[in-house]
């Protein structure tokens, strides 16, 4: 992927061919300048957190944000007038993905992420020898709260530094703002359905929209079509398409958590079920053993679901009931029909037809059931051992 100088943003068609490198190029440009200024700051900071941040950043994941950002904005009629301003508001979103990412996986005792450590997981090893678990835990996890805010810090530095007419400036702050308060609205449904062993449909598709649908797919989206300057029936029928494909792109990660290998995804599989995560994919299932009256089925799921030392061969089992249940098979066809769903949105708007084929592609890529991006990491592949390094999930104390 080649890197775009900020400079190569005067012609439109150079974005057009290769939206990750776009804004990757451009994130390498802002982020020199955040760790310059890091090092002078304080170098200790500068190496730990800073550098670490921005390298995150860089290894980039799929980049599907800035993408959605990029194609919305092209579909709605927009080009290289506000090209400039579409990737920083994509660069922001990353550094916003960063800031999820990293807080994530300390709420979800993660340890590998795009194939590699998982922030907390690598400051901890960095101080292995000097502070052993559990206070090299603790640090890691502390050192990682800061990245994530360090990261979310630098989001809003973009966007805040990124020129908009008066009008359209008001609108992408609205949007921006209430993403993040969405986002961290979801994660924290998450967090106490998974406490309270919620089981709940409703709340389960609820919680996928806030915690990622929106900050994944529709205001991406929306953002793109702000800059755009289209017309509120043409930024509700993108949203509309948003959602439906957002909540497919989380139930297609949920079926990966439990089926998934961390050979294609980069992070491990079976931590939603080890940490009783409230997932869609679960509360069919404990619907269907109820409905049927299977009594096995359902106490696989209650002695397994939450038990973070669940064995591979209880993983196994639970594997087993989703799929036995019919609610592997429900999962996947709700995540066909949100996508048919979307795209038909999509294919009501009054869009350009190169931006809208576009978007169509992106819509279907973002739910399939290989990840037709990279996951972060060389060909989609981690290798053996860097999975072994990383060790397993582990429980949040
Ligand atoms: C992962 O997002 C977190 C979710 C919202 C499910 P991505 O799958 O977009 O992660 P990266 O950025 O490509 O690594
Ligand atoms: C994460 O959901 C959503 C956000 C990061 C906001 P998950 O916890 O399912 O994401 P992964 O599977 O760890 O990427
Ligand atoms: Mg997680
Ligand atoms: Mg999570
Ligand atoms: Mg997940």
């Amino acid at each position: 992927m080649r890197a775009l100088a900020p400079t190569d943003v005067h012609d439109v068609r150079v974005i057009d061919g290769d939206v990750p490198a776009a804004v990757g190029g451009l994130l390498e440009h802002l982020l020199a300048q955040r760790i310059a200024q890091a090092t002078v700051l304080e170098p200790v900071f500068a190496r730990d957190l800073a550098d670490r941040v921005a390298r995150f950043t860089l290894s980039g994941g799929k980049r599907i944000r800035s993408q959605f950002v990029w194609w919305a904005l092209r579909a709605c009629g927009g080009g290289i007038r506000d090209a400039e301003s579409a990737l920083r508001i994509g660069a922001a979103l990353e550094l916003i993905q960063t800031c999820a990412l990293v807080h994530d996986d300390v709420m979800d005792g993660s340890r590998l992420r795009r194939g590699e450590l998982a922030l907390h997981a690598d400051v901890e090893a960095q101080y292995a020898d000097a502070i052993p678990p559990p206070q090299g835990t603790r640090f890691g996890e502390a050192a990682a709260i800061l990245a994530g805010d360090l990261a979310l810090a630098w989001a809003d530095d973009v966007l805040a530094d990124t020129e908009f007419t008066a009008d359209t400036g008001r609108r992408v702050r609205g949007l921006w703002s209430s993403m993040r308060m969405e986002m961290v609205a979801g994660q924290y449904m998450d967090i106490q359905g998974q406490t309270t062993s919620s089981r709940s449909q409703a709340r389960a598709i609820r919680a996928a929209c806030l915690k990622s649908a929106l900050y994944s797919v529709e205001r991406p989206l929306a953002l793109g079509g702000a800059l755009a300057g289209a017309d509120a029936a043409t930024t509700a029928t993108l949203c509309a398409a948003g959602r439906c494909v957002g909540i497919a792109f989380q139930l297609r990660d949920d079926l990966q958590d439990v089926f998934g290998t961390a050979q294609r995804t980069g992070k491990h599989s079976g931590g939603d079920i080890r940490l009783g995560k409230p997932t869609y994919l679960v509360a069919v299932a404990q619907a269907r053993a109820e409905a049927e009256g299977d009594r096995r089925a359902l106490a696989v799921l209650r002695h397994s679901l939450g038990r973070t030392d669940l064995s591979e061969s209880g993983l196994a089992r639970v594997r087993e009931v989703l799929v036995l249940t019919g609610a592997r098979e429900r999962v996947e066809a709700k995540i066909d029909r949100l996508i048919a769903l979307g795209i038909r949105h999509l294919d009501t708007a009054a869009l350009q037809p190169d931006g809208r084929r576009r978007l169509r592609e992106l819509l279907h890529s973002t739910a399939a059931p290989t990840p037709s991006g990279s996951s972060g990491v060389e060909e989609d592949v981690v290798p053996e051992s860097r999975l072994l390094t990383a060790g397993s999930e582990r429980a949040p104390r």
